[in-house]
């Protein structure tokens, strides 16, 4: 069913990503893979389709579960959890491994102490199969262990001949960044690694997607309403699920984008409150700042100018293409644009 609202696993509920998936199987062998695209554009449903239709044993890691400052303990629980649910396809492999515990249907690693299994030794002894380790929104491992998590898949890239990582991001930015494209201290600069950038659909796509989640739903829905949709939410799979939704349960089409955007509202309240941590101003920057965007100031000038006025203040240029850098990774905007037009109306009320 195209619209149902978690992410896809079948191959046949995944709608236009026929050359996104067969390139990912193709090339499923490698040792590093890469699926990036903005939030709710399908990363975790094509990443689902293609382990599902791969038939190879995955380990599936959630690294959107981490804490901004987590610690060993957190990564530890994460990779205990994900061997977890694998365990009837790595049981054999993992039972004997200094370090790991099986208990019932559940693995316990140890993270300190003389029994401590390091990444690198788990990554090396699952590598006597054939597996995938999957980690969906891998940007977030950023953070002070980084280092010794990149050094441990860098290790596996270059001996565990058996292991594929695909690492999946919507703050493609920060998911580069964690890989060290452009660092040539990072443990993985410089290997290669496959990218699918994942776009929105097409405006003939995105109609085609509703018609048939409605003609699925045994629902009606003119012409105007389609339309109407596709003009507002642009083709990102994720807003076009919610909107089928809302509309085969009665709402408006006025209604459905008053709930896209508060969502949105949300989204964004969050990243400012995240900000606040480094402090208030730092938040009312980055708050002014999208607010200038969103207002379609759209060239350096117009934006330093409208900014300088929300302040009552000049402020430095390298403070402002510092925001405009840490919002591009974020994959916010680009360009002087929001990449999600739910997004840009969401700022206007903040
Ligand atoms: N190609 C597609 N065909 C059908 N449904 C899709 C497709 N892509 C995404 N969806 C639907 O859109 C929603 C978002 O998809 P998904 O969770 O896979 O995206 P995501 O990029 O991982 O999002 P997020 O960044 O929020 O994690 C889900 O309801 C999913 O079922
Ligand atoms: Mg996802």
């Amino acid at each position: 069913m195209l619209f149902d609202e978690r992410p896809k696993t079948k191959r046949e509920d995944l709608f236009d990503r026929e050359n996104e998936l067969n390139g990912l199987l193709t090339n499923i062998y490698r040792p590093l893979i890469v699926l990036s695209g903005v939030r709710r554009i399908g990363k975790t449903s094509l990443l689902l389709v293609a382990l599902n239709e791969s038939k190879l044993p995955f380990i599936l890691i959630d690294a959107r579960k981490l804490k901004d400052n987590y610690g060993w303990k957190d990564i530890y629980e994460l990779f205990s959890q994900a061997l977890s649910s694998s365990l009837d396809k790595i049981a054999d492999i993992i039972r004997n491994i200094r370090g790991v515990s099986i208990l019932g249907t559940s693995v316990e690693l140890s993270w300190k102490g003389k029994n401590y299994v390091s990444l690198a030794d788990l990554f090396d002894h699952l590598n006597q199969k054939r597996i995938i380790i999957a980690i969906d929104e891998a940007q977030r491992l950023r953070g002070p262990l980084s280092r010794e998590v990149k050094e441990a898949i860098a290790h596996a890239y270059d001996y565990d001949r058996n292991l594929t990582f695909i690492l999946t991001g919507s703050e493609v930015g920060l998911l580069y960044d964690l890989i060290g494209i452009e660092n040539d201290k990072s443990p993985l600069y410089g290997r290669y690694f496959y990218e699918i950038k994942l776009d929105r659909f097409s405006k003939e796509k995105g109609i085609e997607f509703l018609k048939k989640g409605f003609e699925e739903n045994k629902k009606e829905a003119n012409e105007s309403t389609i339309e109407e949709i596709i003009n507002f939410f642009d083709g990102i799979p994720g807003w076009l699920t919610l909107a089928g939704n809302y509309i085969i349960s009665g709402k408006s089409i006025e209604e459905v984008k008053e709930i896209s955007i508060r969502i949105a509202v949300n989204e964004i309240s969050n990243l400012i409150e995240s900000k606040r941590n480094v402090s208030e101003i730092v938040a009312k920057r980055y708050k002014n700042t999208l607010k200038c965007i969103s207002e379609g100031n759209n060239s350096w000038t117009k934006l330093y100018d409208c900014l300088s006025k929300r302040e009552n203040s000049t402020l430095s240029s390298s403070t402002l293409s510092n925001i405009l850098q840490q919002l591009e990774n974020m994959s916010i905007i680009y360009n002087y644009d929001f990449l999600d037009p739910v997004y840009k109306e969401a700022v206007k009320r903040l």
